[in-house]
This record gives C-alpha cells, structure tokens and sequence, in this order.
C-alpha cells in the first residue's frame, strides 16, 4: 500500500507504533520497522540522552530499516533535557520524530535541518492546523478512545479523522482505538494515510513489558479503562483497577481542591512497577478501550500481515463486492 505516510517516512506498510513510556524500547521499535511499519522508541522512558543515544544505536544493531523516536512535552514534575534528547536523536541519525503533548516549534528548525521528518500527534482540528502551519510533516490525529492523554474535547475519531480531512493539507494518520484491518481501511476511508496504534503493540511478543500487562489487556473489555485526572486537565484513559479506583475516589471527594500531590501514589512513577514487574494493580497506566479488540498475542510481523492481508480483502472482496451488487 502506498500513501503519502508510506512515502514520507519509506516505510512499506502504513502503520506507526506510537511512543510509549516504558513500551517502546530498541525491541518494540525494531520488531515494528523490521515487519514494515515504522517502529518508535520513546525519549522520556530513558532517563538521560546518553542513554536514549545507547536505545537507538542498540535499535540500529536490530533493523536496518527506518526508526523514530517520540519526544513528549507534558506536565512532568521536573523538566526533562529536551535540548539534550535532540541532540541524540539528531546525531543518531534518526529521521522521524513524533511529538506530543505541547506545541513542537521550538524544535522544529533544528530537526528539519537534520533532515527529520515530525509527525505531530494532537488531539483537536485546531492543534493538529496549528501543527501544519508551523511545518510539521504529518500529524497523528488522536481521538478520545485513544489510550493514553486523549485530551479535553472528548471528539471521537468518527467525526475527528473527517474532520482533520476537511481542513488538513499535510498527510495524516488515525491514532486511537486502531486494531485491524478493519481499523486501517476505516481510516483511510475518513482520509486519514494510515493509522498509529499503541495499545494493540502493547500486546505483542516482542513488546517488553511483564506478561501479566499483555494478559491483563487481552483479558480486558471495552468497558473497562477509566478516565483519570480530568478535574486537572491531564485527563488519561488508564485501564481501571484497585488504585485507579482509588484515585478516582479521591477526585470525587477532593473536588476542585484536587492538586497533582493528592494523586501522587497512584500516578507518580509506577511505569516501571507496572511495566516491568508486571505489578499491574499498582497504579494507573495507559490503556486504550481498543483492548475490547485485542484477543491475541501475536509477533509484530504476525500482527501487521494480518492487518495487511484483513485490509486487502476487505477492499477488494467486501467492498468492491458491495459495489457490483
Ligand atoms: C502504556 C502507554 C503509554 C503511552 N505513553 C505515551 C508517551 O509517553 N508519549 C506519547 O506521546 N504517547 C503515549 N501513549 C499514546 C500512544 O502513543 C498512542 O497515541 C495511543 O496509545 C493510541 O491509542 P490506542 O492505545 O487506542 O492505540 C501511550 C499509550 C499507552 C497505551
């Protein structure tokens, strides 16, 4: 399949691991790029940019094919080197980026003149116009059933994705309860180039993370993710659970008297018990109402020929069948 995502980034199918904190490491982001769709390490998870200059020489020793990494500008307690990780993913030669969270200008003039190509992710029409016209390549549009931070508009990607398409001149991938082929031949057909996906990656063989995360994704429904500190603007759809209850409690009886402290226990740094140790109880981590789809385990490359073969029936049996009809 080849699109204007597909072009941009010379990757053969258009599909896009999204970052992920505590995810996307070399071995997510190489087993993605090397089943042919573009496999992403996310900056933040390492803790300085040394380290994320070893996790994208180690990726390089893994594929040959291209790789990006993610750079997230959210409220974090201590403010990351951003300049730092820049400079590592410039002089690692990488040449995609996705950004998130904030407005990526300042960035953007030394990464274009490195020749990287940035996909910005946003949630709104109005964030991903105003990404567009300050050049970025490509956004990600991310609608409220995404996993993760789906902002504070609630627009689900049936009316989002169309309407990016309205008023978008850059190239633009769906981003946010993806599974399937079903999923990539829906976001084409509502103008989108391609789709990214971060909760199905999650569930995958070569995904890092403790087995219990995988399982407790498969095992999940629809139903079962939760939205968490919205009384703070940072909502985050989290797969619900002992702490998320709690913490959801809290923001009942605090109000608007909630301040970030407050949640601490259950938000503060818990990626690495969760993600590692597979203490999934522990606190609140990302999780997409996607995970009603998810019923395997599958390899990366397993997953995306299946999303590939899935498409190509679908428009050429299903559909074009409904056509001769
Ligand atoms: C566990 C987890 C951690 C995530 N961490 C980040 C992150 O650090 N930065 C970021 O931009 N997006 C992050 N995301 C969002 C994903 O990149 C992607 O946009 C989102 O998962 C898409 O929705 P889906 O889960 O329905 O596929 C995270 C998502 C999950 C599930």
């Amino acid at each position: 399949m080849k699109t204007r995502i597909t072009e941009l980034f010379g990757i053969q199918h258009p599909i896009i691991q999204g970052g992920m904190h505590y995810v996307g490491f070399a071995e997510l982001a190489a087993a993605v790029s090397n089943a042919g769709g573009l496999g992403i390490i996310t900056a933040l998870t390492q803790k300085t940019p040394a380290d994320l200059a070893r996790e994208i020489a180690k990726c390089r020793t893994m594929t040959d094919k291209p790789f990006g990494v993610n750079l997230t500008f959210l409220p974090v307690v201590s403010q990351p080197d951003y300049p730092g990780y820049v400079k590592a993913i410039i002089d690692g030669g990488v040449k995609a980026v996705e950004t998130a969270g904030n407005n990526p200008q300042k960035w953007l003039p030394i990464l274009k003149e490195a020749g990287v190509a940035v996909i910005h992710k946003c949630t709104s029409v109005r964030h991903a116009l105003k990404a567009e016209a300050i050049g970025c390549d490509a956004v990600s549009v991310d609608g409220f059933e995404c996993g993760g931070h789906p902002g504070e508009d609630d627009v689900p990607n049936f009316i989002l994705l169309p309407r990016a398409a309205e008023e978008l001149k850059i190239p633009f991938v769906s981003s946010g309860g993806m599974a399937d082929g079903r999923s990539l031949v829906a976001s084409l057909a509502l103008g989108a180039e391609g789709m990214n996906m971060g909760t199905r990656f999650m569930a995958t063989k070569e995904a890092p993370v403790h087995e219990k995360v995988k399982q407790a994704i498969v095992a999940a429904s629809e139903l079962d993710t939760r939205l968490v500190m919205r009384p703070l603007r940072n909502t985050e759809r989290v797969l619900n659970n002992a702490a998320v209850e709690r913490l959801l409690e809290k923001e009942r009886t605090l109000g608007d008297k909630i301040k970030f402290e407050d949640i601490m226990p259950e938000v503060a740094g818990v990626y690495p018990a969760v993600m590692q140790r597979g203490d999934v109880e522990i606190g609140a981590w990302s999780c997409g109402m996607v995970a009603g789809l998810i019923h395997d385990i599958p390899t990366c490359k397993e997953l995306i020929d299946r999303i590939m073969n899935e498409a190509n029936a679908i428009i050429r049996k299903r559909l074009e069948g409904m056509l001769a009809a």
